[in-house]
């Protein structure tokens, strides 16, 4: 059984894309696409359906990776079917809380649910992804960045945590 991994922005179409996509390109290169497999969605119910915006397209494709991802929401079984939640920024996480005390009666743990930004070696565990919806393409490149550092740590933490060499 493979670990989980569910990456939650607003609107599904610029952070959490980038984070899946960058975090897949990871596993696959070490080869662990057997042992960890990721998703992404939105708070958010604007975009459904659509692909990545295409400014994030653009710029995720200038760095090497082809985002395919579909758009969608979150939703309440998520919580049952992933290992880890992860947001984008503190307004996502703060929903997601909402949505699991609503459906559950219950916060999401902070051992499975945390912002990505808790592995960024340039940032600090309240950090946020910055919203890059209203943004430069440099604001794109600034998220494309720090979603990608912060994931090649999440991944060398999960490799120790859960042995998978
Ligand atoms: P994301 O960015 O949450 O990183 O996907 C946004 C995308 C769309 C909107 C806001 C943020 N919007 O307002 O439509």
């Amino acid at each position: 059984m493979s670990i989980k991994i569910l990456y939650v922005c607003l609107g599904n179409i610029c952070r959490s894309p980038i984070a899946e996509g960058t975090m897949q390109k990871l596993i696959l290169d070490k080869g662990l696409s057997d042992k960890i497999s990721v998703d992404s969605a939105g708070t958010a119910d604007y975009h459904i359906g659509s692909l990545p915006d295409r400014r994030t397209r653009a710029n995720s494709e200038k760095n090497g990776i082809k985002l395919t991802h579909k758009c969608r929401q979150l939703y309440t079984q998520d919580f049952l079917d992933f290992n880890y939640i992860v947001p984008m920024d503190s307004n996502n996480l703060a929903d997601i809380q909402i949505l699991s005390l609503t459906a559950f009666g219950t916060h999401q743990s902070e051992e499975s649910c945390f912002l990505l930004r808790k592995f960024d070696p340039k940032g600090s565990s309240t950090d946020s992804v910055p919203d890059p919806y209203y943004g430069t393409e440099s604001d794109f490149e600034n998220v494309f960045q720090i979603v990608k550092r912060s994931n090649e740590a999440f991944l060398d933490w999960l490799i120790e945590k859960h042995k998978l060499f």
